[in-house]
């Protein structure tokens, strides 16, 4: 980090792609992303805290000020290696499957990417990219604020979100007549793109890469901007917003979905062989110095 500059429903069965065997590396697939409550679990007991500020405080004008604070992009200059460094020291407490640092997370996404898609470049580079927009711990926001399945605000909250029942009571929009019906605010199949998400890491590392000229795939973009929106990917929500392009997004969403998730038990690979290779793909797609 040394050169870093701090500056001031129809189209797919989602359950038969998530539960491609029934164990993942030691693990049954059943067990990952348990959200079940058990107040002497610590891990559970971290998590569930965890959306229970992320549903209080995530609203409509949450929203737009961290737009209004974020998408300067004044906090950091940095190469994507050295912002990938920052986040050696980065625990997600959100993720009840994850208890080591997301640097390591986002190369055994990629490398189990490659393994699978050995020609397709720009999928691996996804994969070492998406969860990048953590930094903002690193930079002064919650966890709640970072972390976490994402959803729209500015309607109602669906039924498959976590915890949904117990943790929207105190968020102010869940009263708002203008924000709390099906569509709130939108209009139906408006598409994603015209929807105001839950602020956290996706939509922050999807700026990002649009205001730095990243030469991937839009489809690569919007699998970083939605990676996290288990309500609609997994679940099979918000259709009733999405327009075609995102059912097409969708499918690739899901392919990224087993890689963010199953690999979380994989093997660490050992970074000095395979840094070469990523920093190749860096230079390829998103070179230089960014603008954080
Ligand atoms: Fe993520
Ligand atoms: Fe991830």
């Amino acid at each position: 980090m040394s050169a870093a500059k701090v500056m001031s429903g129809s189209l797919i069965d989602p359950t038969e792609i998530l539960r491609p065997e029934p164990i993942h590396a030691g693990k049954p697939i059943a067990l990952f992303r348990d959200f079940t409550i058990d107040v002497n679990d610590p891990i559970k007991e971290r998590v569930r805290l965890h959306y229970d500020s992320m549903h209080k405080h995530q609203t409509v004008e949450f929203v737009l000020e961290q737009h209004e604070r974020w998408l300067k992009f004044d906090k950091l200059q940095a190469t994507i290696m050295e912002a990938l460094e920052t986040l050696s020291t980065m625990l997600d407490q959100s993720d009840p499957d994850v208890d080591f640092p997301n640097m390591l997370h986002a190369f055994q996404t990629a490398e189990r990417i490659r393994q699978d898609h050995p020609d397709c470049e720009w999928f691996q580079l996804t994969g070492l990219l998406h969860d990048m927009g953590k930094i903002l711990a690193l930079y002064g926001e919650p966890q709640w604020a970072v972390t976490g399945d994402t959803f729209p605000v500015g309607c109602a909250w669906a039924e498959s979100i976590v915890y949904r029942d117990s943790t929207f009571l105190e968020n102010p929009d869940t009263h708002d007549p203008k924000y709390n019906t099906k569509y709130g605010i939108y209009s139906p199949h408006c598409g994603l793109d015209n929807v105001l998400m839950a602020w956290g890491h996706d939509e922050y590392m999807y700026r990002v890469l649009k205001h730095n000229d990243s030469k991937l795939p839009e489809v690569a973009h919007k699998i970083i901007r939605f990676h996290s929106f288990y309500p609609w990917h997994s679940a099979g929500d918000y259709m009733h917003l999405c327009n075609e392009d995102d059912m097409e997004v969708l499918t690739w969403v899901l392919e990224f979905n087993k890689y963010d998730l199953y690999t979380k038990c994989d093997r660490v690979p050992d970074l000095d062989e395979v840094m070469p290779y990523y920093q190749s793909l860096i230079d390829k797609y998103i070179p230089g110095v960014l603008n954080w």
